[in-house]
């Protein structure tokens, strides 16, 4: 567990394609940044365009690339990043093996994105749910692939129930809490 002065720290963010990871993710790096914290963003969907291109949607190639953006992850913390990580994990004994690699070096802050299937799939914003109940994509999470429940989110941001900003203040407040944020400082009069 890292000490002292420019503790990095890691905010994972899971959940169903559509749930809001991505929104709540760049919301919540735009408020890092202006407190000052030098962020990274990790996003499943860009990830899969460099580090992880080529892998599919199986299993064995999930597991692949969550524990590739871990490893990204877990070096970006030791170096003082506060890193957001937005991607479906699928796996809950995957997630805790990535849990376990960032902790060596700071925190770690797992954020479940929860919106249920229907609601994802009525969002719907790429089209791929339409796809998916079709049968032209298959293995799709939520519909023909499994997404297992996190048992040990820090923080739950129910996206039927709550705007963008208020997840963002749950997860600042998560964050403020474990010390790993200063408290928001009131603008200077
Ligand atoms: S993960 O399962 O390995 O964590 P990741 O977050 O990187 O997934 O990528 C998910 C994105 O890939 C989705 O948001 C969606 O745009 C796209 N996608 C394409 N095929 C699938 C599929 N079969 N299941 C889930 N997402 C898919």
């Amino acid at each position: 567990m890292a000490t002292g002065r420019n503790t990095g720290f890691t905010v994972w963010l899971t959940g169903l394609s559509g749930a809001g990871k991505t929104t709540i993710g760049h919301a919540l790096a735009a408020e890092l940044e202006r407190r000052g914290a030098h962020v990274e963003m990790l996003d499943g969907d860009v990830v899969r365009t460099h580090l992880s291109k080529g892998l599919g949607f199986s299993r064995e190639d999930r597991d692949t690339n969550i524990e590739r953006i871990g490893w990204v992850a877990s070096r970006l913390t030791r170096h003082g990043a506060a890193v957001v990580v937005a991607a479906i994990s699928p796996y809950d004994a995957t997630r805790k093996r990535v849990r376990a690699l960032v902790s060596e070096h700071g925190p770690f802050v797992e954020v479940w994105v929860k919106a249920p299937v229907e609601e994802c799939a009525r969002r719907d914003v790429k089209g791929l749910y339409a796809k998916a109940f079709a049968g032209e994509i298959t293995h799709f999470t939520g519909v023909d692939d499994p997404y297992e429940d996190p048992e040990d989110a820090e923080v739950v941001a129910d996206t039927v129930a709550l705007t963008p900003e208020t997840s963002v203040a749950l997860v600042l407040a998560e964050l403020e809490r474990i010390g790993a944020v200063p408290d928001a400082t009131p603008a200077a009069c």
